[in-house]
């Protein structure tokens, strides 16, 4: 199937690893030019030819460093993909260990600077280039949105904010050519639950537990009926097909091997 994709230009912020480099990996693939953004380049990330952008996207000069340089380099942005998140295990382990009255401020501030504000400032900077270019916005969101009494809370309704989000985009700019999509993945195997120092690795060192049999717990108590995470390679081919040219808009499409129960 021809995506229609060759020739475009992209974006595509937390690139560097995980499920955002498997979507560079493939639009590159797909002959789009692809600016990537991150703190820190990877040996992985430089292998793909895409242009690299270091900047911290908890910060409103990161999300305008971003997209001035994106400009300058592309000439114009044809897809958004919005899809850095978890960043620092500490953050996101503090968010699933302390209850609402321990968890302060500071915890909720820094996941929505990451998760929800990035995305917010990165796009409102990209629109006049969207706009220009009928571009498409892909959020990436989490399942972890509709469980929000489970995990991370912070992280949970800084994902459900994220949500919203897309409808906005959707909303108001759907007139001028403007798409924005939510995919919201389950469990995805990158270093969340890979490494030893990752959330699930971390949790199964603080229970005495071997970590693969944490991720099995995780699994089942989530009610997974795969039995098995999503590979980062499965969830970038649903957001390239999302970016692709489509009458799709505000909607939300989940990768979650089954977790998800509702209708
Ligand atoms: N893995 C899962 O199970 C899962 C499930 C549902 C949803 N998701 C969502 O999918 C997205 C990607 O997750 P992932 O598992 O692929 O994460 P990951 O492997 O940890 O990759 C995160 C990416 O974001 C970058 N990043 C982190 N903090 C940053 C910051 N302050 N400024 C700029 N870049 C930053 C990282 O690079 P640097 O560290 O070098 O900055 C890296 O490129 C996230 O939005 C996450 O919430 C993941």
């Amino acid at each position: 199937m021809d995506l229609e994709l060759a020739g475009k230009t992209a974006v595509v912020t937390g690139g560097s690893k995980g499920i955002g480099l498997a979507v560079v990996r493939l639009l590159v693939a797909e002959g789009v030019r692809v600016v990537a953004a991150s703190r820190r380049e990877t040996p992985e990330l430089k292998e793909t030819g895409a242009v690299h952008v270091p900047v911290d996207l908890t910060t409103a000069e990161g999300a305008t460093e971003l997209i001035e340089r994106a400009t300058a380099e592309l000439g114009a942005i044809d897809i958004l993909v919005n899809n850095v998140g978890v960043g620092d295990t500490d953050d996101i382990a503090k968010g699933a260990l302390l209850s609402l009255l321990e968890l302060p401020d500071s915890a909720w501030q820094h996941t929505f600077d990451l998760h929800f504000y990035s995305a917010l400032r990165v796009t409102r900077a990209a629109l006049p280039s969207l706009v220009d270019r009928k571009g498409t916005v892909v959020n990436v969101s989490s399942i972890a949105a509709r469980l929000a009494g489970a995990g991370p809370v912070d992280y949970n309704v800084s994902k459900a904010a994220l949500n919203a989000l897309t409808k906005i985009v959707a909303e108001q700019f759907g007139p001028q050519g403007v798409r924005a999509i939510t995919i919201s993945p389950g469990p995805v195997s990158t270093g969340v639950w890979t490494d030893p120092d990752g959330l699930i690795g971390r949790l199964a060192a603080e229970n005495g537990v071997p970590h693969e049999e944490m991720v099995t717990q995780f699994l089942d108590n989530l009610g997974t009926t795969t039995g098995r995470v999503s590979t980062p390679e499965e969830v970038a081919r649903l957001i390239v097909f999302a970016a692709s040219p489509s009458n799709i808009n505000g909607a939300e499409y989940v990768i979650d091997g089954g977790i998800i129960k509702s209708v």
